[in-house]
C-alpha cells in the first residue's frame, strides 16, 4: 500500500513537471488533496482525512516530516522542500476543509465500551470534550478507522513518535485489543463543536 501510495504521487509530479515548492499554495494544496481528498475526507486507506484538522498540529506534523522525525513515505518527500511559510499556509487552508465524513453509526454495546475507555484514559483532555483537537492536538473525531488503528499501534509500540511523547505514555497503557474498540468508534464519533454551541460528551 505504501508503494503504491509513493508511486502515486511521484507520477502526479511528474505529469506536471514542476516541483511542489516552485507552486502557488493553491496548486500545492491540490496536489495533497489529490490523496487527502478534495472534501476533507480521505478515500484512499491508510491515508489519513484533514478536513477541519488543527493547523498548529498541521504545521507540527509537517515539520516532522521534513525533519524526518515523522519517517512515513510518501510525507517526507512531499514536505521536504516545502518553506515555513507553505507549512503555514497549506495548515491554514487544511483547517478551514470540512470536517470529515464519519463512518457508520457502531451498534450500541460497542459505543459503550469504547466511551469507557476514553473515559478511563481520559482522551478529551487533551483532544478536547468533542474530540475535535484544540491547538497543536489533533482533532481525532471522524478520523478514517485504519488509519487511527494504526496510529494507536505506531505509537505503542514507539515506531511513531510524537512532537511531546503524551500518546507513547497513553498507550503504553492501552490493551492491544482495546485499540480497534477505539478505533471503530472514533471514526464514526461526530463532533458537534463547529456546528452547536453545546458540547456533548464523547
Ligand atoms: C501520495 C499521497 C499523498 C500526498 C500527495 C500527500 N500526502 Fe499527506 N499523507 C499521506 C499518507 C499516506 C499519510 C500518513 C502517513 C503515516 O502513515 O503516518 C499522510 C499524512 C499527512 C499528515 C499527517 C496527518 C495526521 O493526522 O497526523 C499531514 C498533515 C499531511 N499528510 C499533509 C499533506 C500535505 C500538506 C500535502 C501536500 C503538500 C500532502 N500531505 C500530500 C499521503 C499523501
Ligand atoms: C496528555 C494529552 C493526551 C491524551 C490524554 C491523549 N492524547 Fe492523543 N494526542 C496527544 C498529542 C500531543 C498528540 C500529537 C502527538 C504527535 O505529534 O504525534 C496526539 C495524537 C493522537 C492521535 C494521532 C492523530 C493523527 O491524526 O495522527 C490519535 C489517534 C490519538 N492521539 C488518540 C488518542 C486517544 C484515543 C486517547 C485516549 C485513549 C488520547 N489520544 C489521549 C495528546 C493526548
Amino acid at each position: 500500500m505504501r508503494l503504491l501510495v509513493g508511486l502515486s504521487a511521484l507520477i502526479l509530479l511528474d505529469s506536471i513537471g514542476v516541483p511542489v515548492c516552485a507552486q502557488p499554495a493553491t496548486e500545492q494544496l491540490s496536489i495533497c488533496l489529490s490523496c487527502h481528498g478534495e472534501n476533507g475526507t480521505s478515500q484512499a486507506e491508510h491515508v489519513p482525512s484533514l478536513g477541519a484538522q488543527k493547523s498548529d498540529y498541521v504545521v507540527a506534523q509537517l515539520l516532522m516530516f521534513r525533519e524526518k522525525q515523522r519517517i512515513a513515505p510518501p510525507m517526507n518527500d512531499m514536505a521536504a522542500n516545502l518553506s515555513d511559510d507553505d507549512l503555514q499556509s497549506l495548515a491554514e487552508a487544511i483547517s478551514k476543509l470540512p470536517a470529515p465524513e464519519t463512518s457508520a453509526p457502531i451498534e450500541a454495546k460497542a459505543a459503550e465500551e469504547a466511551r469507557a475507555l476514553i473515559a478511563r484514559y481520559r482522551c478529551g483532555s487533551c483532544h478536547g470534550a468533542d474530540l475535535a483537537g484544540q491547538g497543536q492536538i489533533p482533532r481525532v473525531a471522524g478520523q478514517r478507522e485504519d488509519y487511527l488503528t494504526a496510529a494507536l499501534e505506531g505509537y505503542k509500540s514507539n515506531a511513531r513518535p510524537g512532537y511531546e511523547p503524551a500518546m507513547n505514555e497513553v498507550s503504553r497503557d492501552i490493551k492491544d485489543e482495546h485499540i480497534p474498540v477505539l478505533a471503530r468508534y472514533l471514526a464514526q464519533y461526530r463532533s458537534e463543536q463547529s456546528t452547536a454551541g453545546q458540547v456533548p460528551k464523547p
